[in-house]
């Protein structure tokens, strides 16, 4: 089958991400933004999704690309970075594609600074999946995909 009559996954990752591997490995990992999108690529593929990933460090091209996959995909899952707890923006554009979002995190927010306990987009999300590095995205995508398949 062609990825064309496969659902769509849009992967999105906020600011700093592209820096993943070389940015404090002791809270984010080794592994790089690549190895991540690699592993939900393939494990898209195993699953029957086609999974689209896109990072940036600007608010506004987040909005741009959140509002352009309006009618695109079955689902979004998105790592908001530091976004995730100043975003206004991104909240409202989460709230305006009408798609099933999934929010990820590597860390544990809730075990870090205080600033970081509070998440915009968690009001836009059907849930939040942090603390478990690399694998929170994988684990999201288990989630996305269970939604689509209901
Ligand atoms: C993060 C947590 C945020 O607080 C931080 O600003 C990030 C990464 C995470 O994946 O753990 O950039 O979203």
């Amino acid at each position: 089958m062609g990825a064309g009559s496969l659902p769509r996954i849009l992967v999105l990752h906020g600011p700093n991400l592209n820096m993943l591997g070389q940015r404090e490995p002791q809270i984010y990992g080794h592994t790089t933004l690549a190895d991540i999108n690699a592993m939900l690529v393939s494990r898209g593929q195993e699953s029957g999704v086609a999974v689209e990933t896109f990072q940036s460090n600007h608010e506004g091209e987040l909005v741009s690309k959140i509002q352009a996959a309006r009618g695109q995909y079955a689902a979004l899952i998105i790592n908001g970075g530091a976004y995730t707890h100043t975003s206004i923006a991104i909240l409202d554009a989460l709230l305006a594609i009408d798609m099933p979002v999934i929010e990820v995190h590597l860390s544990n927010l809730h075990k870090r600074e205080e600033f970081r306990h509070h998440s915009y987009i968690a009001r836009a999300a059907v849930g939040q999946i942090c603390g478990f590095g690399a694998d929170s995205y994988l684990l999201g995508l288990q989630a996305a995909i269970g939604i689509i398949r209901k």
